[in-house]
């Protein structure tokens, strides 16, 4: 009986949380700002770890301003704290110290359940490993995040087959992921990153596996999502391909910022960026 009552109690916490409004102060998908007015606030954030009795100072003091719809790269040294920049910026992991605000909600303030919440409604990820289940069929791992959403299997899928095609994969939606080559696995990944229409697409080290022509068809597609589609697109990363389709580059060194250029102040000839 006691056992009924706490999962009673459990269910009811659960559905209080569900009802929060733990997304208060997000912009909505059609009211999102457009370009030239700041979706997401990192006011001075600090990561540190604990290893072996010492402290690693992952990021420290970082403040940034990132705008709707824009393309924007993170670039830096092996080490220096792309990735975990990147995981502040997604909700993926807490800072140490210091905001991170997608429009006005806090996220560094919110529950890990309410974190959750905007994972799944607000950000599409995007891996260097693509994370791809590689049992089922590309349909079946686009339509993953919907089901896991709730959403009844049939309706997920018709949505991720309209991703698939998006990306240009509407002929190999029943191909599990070891029958697809390395770019056909990127376009996966990031059709799944779009299948719930995200506001902002995060893509860590997108094109690291990818030959050269592939790597740049990924970039293209992802431009073409930040001006077609208005989605604010934030890549880490150490190609340098990425340079001419962002609209800024943050680089950062030993977890700092270290300048923020935009497109047109970079050297750009014939593919190659002069970075210093
Ligand atoms: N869980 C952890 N515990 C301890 N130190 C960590 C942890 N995660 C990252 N670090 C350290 O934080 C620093 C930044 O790591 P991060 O993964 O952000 O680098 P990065 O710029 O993404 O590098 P790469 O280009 O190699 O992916 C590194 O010095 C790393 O060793
Ligand atoms: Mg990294």
């Amino acid at each position: 009986m006691a056992d009924h009552r706490s999962r009673a109690d459990t269910q009811a916490t659960a559905a209080a949380e569900r009802s929060q409004p733990a997304d208060a102060g997000v912009p909505t998908h059609s009211a999102a700002p457009g370009v030239g007015q700041v979706l997401i606030t990192v006011r001075g954030i600090s990561k540190t770890y604990r290893l072996k009795g010492e402290t690693v100072y992952a990021l420290d003091d970082v403040s940034l301003d990132i705008y709707g719809g824009e393309y924007l790269s993170i670039m830096g040294p092996s080490g220096s704290g792309k990735s975990t920049l990147f995981n502040m910026i997604g909700a993926l992991d807490r800072p140490s110290g210091g905001t991170v605000r997608i429009g006005e909600l806090d996220l560094t303030r919110l529950t890990s359940r309410q974190l959750a919440h905007v994972r799944c409604q607000y950000i599409g990820y995007i891996f260097q490993a693509y994370n791809l289940i590689e049992s089922v069929s590309a349909l079946r791992n686009v339509a993953l995040p919907r089901i896991f959403a709730g959403e009844p299997t049939s309706a997920a899928e018709e949505a991720a087959a309209r991703s698939l095609g998006r990306v240009g994969l509407g002929d190999r939606v029943h191909h599990r992921p070891g029958e697809l080559s390395g770019g056909q696995r990127q376009r996966v990944a990031i059709a799944r990153a779009l299948v719930n229409d995200p506001l902002v697409l995060l893509a860590d080290e997108p094109t690291a596996n990818l030959d050269f022509k592939t790597g740049g068809a990924i970039i293209d597609l992802l431009k073409q999502l930040s001006v077609d589609r208005g989605v604010t697109v934030i890549t880490a990363t150490h190609d340098h391909k990425m340079l001419a389709n962002s609209d800024r580059i943050v680089w950062i060194k030993s977890g700092r910022i270290d300048q923020v250029q935009r497109r047109e102040d970079l050297d750009i000839e014939e593919g190659s960026v002069d970075a210093d």
